[in-house]
């Protein structure tokens, strides 16, 4: 497999293998959206089939709900599962306290939702990801189609007030159109650069009535399984105060995961 993925490919998919490896028979476990979570949902498709494992998987996005039948989990809604054991999803940053910005794939509002109703979050990430203060990737905020310019100029007017490093707002667009949600909400991305306290931030946007939950996950995030693109595997353990080191064998049999790459 190795010679047909690029590093980055490669990476993700370490980190993937390595993070289905806490999943145990019997779990209800989230599914995270995402180009990584993509891999985590194969490798795990993967592992069940061959150990027999019984899961229940709620996905996060329709997109991760369709991989996830078509490779034969069981997919049931949240308000079925009610709790769940372990989510696995991808992140675009996260810091050395394992806050993330989540969201540029569209998916926040129920990854955020799934990720807060689970036992555990763990995040799969290439050494990309990693920052030192969030805020260099776009920051994501949902908001409801009606009045979203109103809710862009109060929300523009909040960042006057706040510890970050830039200010400016776009919506998210999809072609000529606004980009739509699962939930047919609209995206407004928060060019911040960097954010100095993310915690107020987030606790503040979410105040801002017209805003249905910003890409900020604060304290959710429990372990952040990183993967390089020769296998190794660094493992974050908020809760443990630890960082483990693993690493990947990259099987012949690992050639059934090319058709993922994207
Ligand atoms: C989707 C997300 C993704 O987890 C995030 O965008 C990372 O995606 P990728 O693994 O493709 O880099 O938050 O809403």
């Amino acid at each position: 497999m190795s010679a047909e993925l690029s590093p980055i490919d490669k990476a993700k998919f370490a980190a993937a293998k390595r993070a289905v490896g806490y999943v145990k028979d019997g779990m209800k476990v989230g599914l995270g959206t995402g180009s990584t979570a993509a891999w985590m949902v194969r490798c795990l498709a993967e592992r069940a089939q061959r150990e027999g494992l019984k899961l229940q998987c709620v996905p996060t996005s329709t997109r991760t709900a369709k991989l996830a039948g078509d490779l034969g989990l069981k997919v049931i809604p949240l308000d079925e599962a009610k709790w769940l054991d372990l989510t696995i999803d991808g992140t675009d940053e996260f810091d050395g306290d394992l806050n993330l910005i989540k969201g540029g794939g569209g998916a926040l509002l129920q990854e955020k939702i799934v990720a807060t109703a689970s036992d555990q979050m763990i995040v799969i990430a290439d050494v990309s990801k990693k920052v030192e203060a969030l805020g260099a990737f776009p920051l994501p905020v949902e908001v409801i189609p009606f009045g979203w310019q109103t809710t862009k100029a109060l929300l523009e007017e909040l960042l006057e007030s706040l510890d970050v490093m830039g200010r400016s707002t776009s919506l998210r667009m999809n072609g000529d159109a606004a980009y739509v949600t699962d939930e047919g909400n609209h995206i407004l991305d928060l060019h911040l650069n960097r954010i100095g306290d993310a915690r107020q931030l987030a606790m503040a946007l979410n105040q801002i009535p017209g805003i249905v939950e910003n890409g900020l996950f604060i304290d959710i995030c429990d372990v952040v399984v990183l993967g390089s693109g020769d296998g190794s595997i660094q493992v974050h353990d908020i809760n443990q105060g630890t960082i483990g080191e693993d690493k990947i064998d990259f099987l012949e049999t690992d050639n059934l995961f090319t058709d993922l790459a994207d």
